[in-house]
């Protein structure tokens, strides 16, 4: 393999794991993140910190994102210190984050015009995953930016789920989340069924673990919702903003999605609740709440 100069910038929960496994591959990287703090890791292991976004897309290969959402893609996309302004020709962006369509849409547009090529290659799976390069990619674009990328995004994943455009993989990512949060929400519901109903909410979960139903979700989430360990793996205000991208996507193509409007606002009210940065899991405990389920 030939090492690829990097630059990545937004080292949290999944960026810090990504770069560390590019890191591990033999990437050489320049690292970005906001809290300067966390750049200290990598920079102990060999990483160049950047002093500004721009300077850590300056002269690289790939440039990675990771970051929480549109607005902090912006913060660190626009403005004289911004990404935008490091790309040159040739060089190819490549978004990790969970965006949207329209924001897939809007960079691409700002890349191509800087002579440079925009890759949206959302995650899916969760720190874990991360930590142990499983994740799967989904990753749109064009095919020689795609070409030039895969090695690093090998480094990170197991699988690699390549698609033509980068709206498109942004709407893959919003496709497989809105049914993960239909997933949880159902979840939380049952055993709040069972729950207010007097049976144990450890037996609830094998039950539903030995059933047809049986999901890797369940397991996980259901662990955490027994043990009440809400530390953030994918935090609910991520999830909720989630639900949102999905929904605004579903207005954009005509889509009518209930359900998902029916999770998105029960993620907004357990934010609401003050649950943000707690785990997914933690919307269980407001819809326990809500049916009386005493803990
Ligand atoms: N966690 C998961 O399980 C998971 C799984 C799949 C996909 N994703 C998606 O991956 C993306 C990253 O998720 P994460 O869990 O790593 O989030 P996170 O831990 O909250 O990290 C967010 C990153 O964005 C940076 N950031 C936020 N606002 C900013 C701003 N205004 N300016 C500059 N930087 C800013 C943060 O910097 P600071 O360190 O300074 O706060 C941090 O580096 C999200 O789009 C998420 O939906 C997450």
């Amino acid at each position: 393999m030939t090492p690829l100069k990097i630059g990545f910038v937004g080292l949290g929960t999944m960026g810090l794991p990504l770069a560390n496994n590019l890191r591990r591959a033999g990437h050489a990287l320049t690292v970005w993140n906001r809290s300067a703090e966390r750049s200290q890791v990598l920079a102990k292991k060999g990483a160049r910190i950047a002093a500004t976004p721009r300077d850590a897309a300056t002269g690289q290969e790939l440039v990675f994102t990771c970051l929480s959402d549109e607005r902090a893609l912006e913060a660190v996309l626009e403005g004289p210190d911004g990404i935008l302004a490091g790309l040159k020709d040739g060089d190819v962006l490549v978004d990790t984050s969970t965006a949207g369509t329209r924001e897939a849409r809007s960079i691409e547009e700002r890349v191509l015009s800087r002579g440079a090529s925009f890759l949206a290659a959302p995650l899916l799976g969760s720190k874990g995953a991360a930590e142990q390069a499983q994740l799967v990619v989904v990753c749109g674009g064009p095919a020689p930016a795609r070409e030039r990328a895969r090695p690093a995004l090998h480094a990170v994943s197991a699988r690699l789920v390549e698609l033509e455009s980068p709206a498109d993989a942004a709407l893959m990512k919003l496709v497989v989340n809105s049914l993960g949060g239909a997933m949880i929400s159902g979840f939380a519901e049952a055993l709040a069924l069972g729950a207010s109903g007097g049976l144990e909410l450890s037996t609830i979960v094998d039950t539903i673990q030995a059933s047809g139903f049986h999901s890797p979700l369940y397991l996980v989430k259901g662990e955490q919702i027994v043990r009440r360990d809400f530390a953030p793996r994918f935090g609910l205000a991520l999830a909720e903003k989630d639900q949102r991208l999905a929904q605004e996507a579903a207005a954009e193509q005509g889509a009518k999605l209930p359900v998902n409007q029916a999770v998105r606002q029960l993620f907004a009210e357990a934010v609401a609740s003050g649950r943000g940065e707690m785990d997914l899991a933690a919307v269980a405990e407001l819809v326990f709440e809500r049916s009386g389920v005493k803990r």
